[in-house]
């Protein structure tokens, strides 16, 4: 037997293993069973190289002959540098292959465990290395995967972020030699997201072959995008580890963080992919189980300010607009009167809660919202008991000053009496109160994470997950939102454990627009926390529309952040409006087919919604700026039967705009119109192009 196959849906997958080490020689759509595959084994021998072929396979090489980038470094002192492993055991179900290979030489054995879900063709690929020999190995790199791609992958799209600014995307051609982009701040990143798409030139939400990477690891990674001047085009993905970080024993072993990989035509169709996968086999299930509630979060309304007085009042404004969850965010704990003390005494302050939460949780459940707080527990700050306490129990690299970072450190969550302290925390914290939710923030990337002179940022990754799958079997119907200064730790291994994500601090409609419109390419809308900010943007100084701002929270797990005692009537109406929209909508919108419009205008960005039967779907559209010069009013609204006739008409918003020079709606705008999911699919609709930071949401329903 020459080959083995993994057969999705739509994808298979071909491995060659009549060779020393297996190659995946095919990735595309599913093949026939009986096709003949006898084709796929023929490499030729360049002229002027090895006089053996050197194709890249699942483990690419130097030993072998691969001058590209090899799949695992390390050595032992000055030796075994350079790798030669045989295949020696292979173990394949239907749906997953475990490869076992040996470099005998070396002392080392590898492990690659693949498996392809056959209904999204998700590939999840790890890899376990261990040291068989007896002395250490010290391991520089070993990538969970090295795929390759198609000779045609001509273009790449790779996200570029930052603080407020998270899930922007970057197109470019595929680089001539290695593109390596190496995270080394401790966590998953705001600038470099570990995702990447390569894909035919000029692929887009609905054409064109394309393959999506992704790493599922809340620590330093790396990925690299390689064209070897042979021909060939690959994707590794891995841990980043620090010198001397992984020193293998002898018996010693270590695995690597999952990487995960999918093949789609056009990325919607990956898109739904990857939102299938996480809904089925990553996301915790309360997820899909529950409605995702209404919240209400108190940060940009009153910051470290907290009076008893003032959350009551905003949660009881908050209950009348119809919030069902509401989240005292920062400020509440023993000290914390600003960013700068406080961190790490998780006690509520007796100056600001003399009788403790009891109070407020009571007032807000009797408003019959539920109850949630802010907690930040990897970290401390200089100034609080427990740093005077115990100032050993941080991350540091004596004698490198100790620095800070929004006046924090990182505890060392590897000590087990620092996870042992926070979870006696957390555990009083939600034994002693109905607290039914923890936004779990983090708010500085790590550096020179030192413990006990050797770099932890592998053990303190690990140490994090532990603590958190402590607190969640301790407490499994709290419900954990990820947040690190916003988006800075989203990936597919947090989410194990995470109900929501806080994708950015930014709550300006604009930006959260594109930003939105990125996080999407991976991440389905249950899980994305979109909260209405105040009118005047706290990061950006920008105006913008309640309608605007409320249509744009929409796309997601919809919240409230603002000072809920600034509404007028106008404002109360309007969001009721949007709320009772969300609550109508939030089951459709939480479970269907999420794909994003193609607007040929620039300055627009469009998603929709498909519920799971096609019979209902909302559609988003929103015009960013002016509209460009020649663009069409088009809009090619996808997902629904062909056959089936469809009544379109518009959802929200409900009231016409107060635009200057106002826009005349189309004329079906409010009764609706007849079309069939063909027309509006193949031919589109015209959807007038209008203000700029505006927006329409439509529903169609099957007649
Ligand atoms: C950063 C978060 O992203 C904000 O939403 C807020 O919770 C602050 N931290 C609180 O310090």
């Amino acid at each position: 037997m020459s080959f083995l196959r993994l057969d999705s849906l739509h994808t298979t997958m071909v491995f060659d293993v009549n060779r020393a080490v297996p190659a995946c020689c095919y990735w595309g759509p599913r093949l026939a069973a009986d096709t003949p595959l006898a084709a796929l084994q023929w490499q030729p021998v360049p002229p002027a190289v090895l006089d053996h072929p050197v194709g890249l396979n699942l483990l690419p090489e130097t030993g072998r002959g691969w001058w590209g980038w090899p799949a695992l470094s390390g050595c032992r002192g000055r030796f075994h540098w350079s790798n030669r492993f045989e295949l020696s055991g292979c173990d394949a179900s239907t749906n997953a292959i475990v490869f076992t290979l040996a470099d005998a030489a070396a002392k080392l054995e590898i492990r690659l465990a693949l498996d392809l879900d056959p209904d999204t063709g998700v590939l999840r690929q790890n890899c376990r290395l261990t040291n068989t020999g007896d002395d250490d190995y010290h391991l520089h790199w070993c990538a969970a995967a090295a795929l390759p791609l198609p000779p045609d992958s001509d273009e790449l799209l790779l996200y570029e972020g930052a603080w407020t600014k998270e899930f922007g995307l970057r197109r470019q051609p595929f680089p001539s030699g290695a593109l390596v982009r190496d995270n080394c701040r401790g966590r998953t990143s705001h600038s470099r997201f570990p995702g990447v798409i390569a894909g035919q030139a000029g692929f887009d939400d609905r054409y064109g072959s394309v393959y999506g990477f992704h790493l599922g690891w809340s620590g330093n990674h790396r990925l690299v995008a390689e064209a070897t001047s042979d021909g060939w085009r690959q994707v590794q993905l891995g841990e980043l580890l620090m010198p001397g970080e992984m020193i293998l024993a002898p018996g010693r072993s270590y695995t690597s963080p999952c990487a995960y990989a999918c093949r789609a035509e056009g990325l919607n169709q990956l898109s739904q992919a990857w939102h299938r996968f996480l809904r089925k086999h990553i996301l915790p299930a309360g997820v899909s189980r529950h409605p995702r509630p209404v919240q209400y979060n108190t940060w940009e309304a009153v910051y470290f300010d907290h009076r008893l007085q003032d959350l009551m009042a905003l949660a009881d404004r908050a209950a009348d607009l119809g919030v069902e969850r509401f989240v005292l965010d920062d400020g509440w704990f023993k000290g914390r009167r600003d960013d700068t003390r406080g961190l790490g005494d998780w006690e509520p302050d007796s100056g600001k809660f003399p009788d403790g939460l009891e109070p407020l949780i009571s007032h807000v459940n009797r408003l019959g919202m539920s109850f949630g707080l802010w907690v930040e527990p990897e970290m401390v700050n200089p100034d609080s008991d427990l740093y005077r306490c115990h100032p050993d129990w941080v991350l540091h690299l004596d004698p490198l000053p100790r620095d800070t970072g929004r006046h924090q450190l990182v505890l060392d969550l590897a000590r087990p009496e620092v996870s042992d302290y926070l979870f006696a925390a957390l555990d009083g914290l939600l034994t002693a109160h109905p607290i039914t939710y923890l936004k779990w923030d983090m708010n500085r990337d790590l550096t020179t994470a030192g413990h006990e002179g050797r770099a932890a940022y592998h053990s303190q990754v690990h140490a994090l997950y532990g603590l958190v799958d402590r607190v969640r079997a301790a407490h499994p119907a709290v419900e954990i939102e990820t947040c690190a200064s916003g988006g800075g730790r989203v990936d597919f291994e947090i989410l194990r454990r995470a109900n929501r994500v806080w994708p950015s601090d930014s709550n300006d409609a604009l930006e959260r627009q594109v930003i939105q419109h990125g996080f999407s390419l991976f991440f389905p809308p249950e899980i994305m926390g979109c909260h209405v900010g105040p009118a005047v943007s706290h990061t950006t100084g920008r105006r913008l529309s309640l309608e605007f701002r409320g249509l744009t929270a929409l796309a997601g797990h919809l919240g409230l952040e603002l000072d809920l005692r600034e509404l007028d009537a106008a404002d109360v109406r309007m969001l009721k409006q949007i709320i009772a929209a969300y609550k109508d909508h939030r089951n459709l919108l939480h479970t269907g087919t999420f794909l994003r419009l193609n607007p040929s205008d620039k300055e627009r960005l469009g998603w929709g919604v498909v519920g799971t039967d096609q019979r209902e779907a909302v559609y988003g559209l929103f015009q960013l700026q002016t509209a460009a010069p020649g663009a069409s009013p088009v809009v090619n609204l996808m997902g629904l039967i062909p056959g089936q006739r469809y009544r379109i008409a518009r959802l929200l918003p409900i009231e016409s705009g107060t635009a200057m020079f106002p826009i005349p709606e189309a004329p079906w705008a409010e009764e609706g119109l007849v079309a069939t999911g063909q027309l509006l699919a193949e031919a589109g609709i015209a959807i007038p192009l209008r203000d700029p930071a505006s927006g329409v949401l439509l529903k169609a329903v099957a007649v």
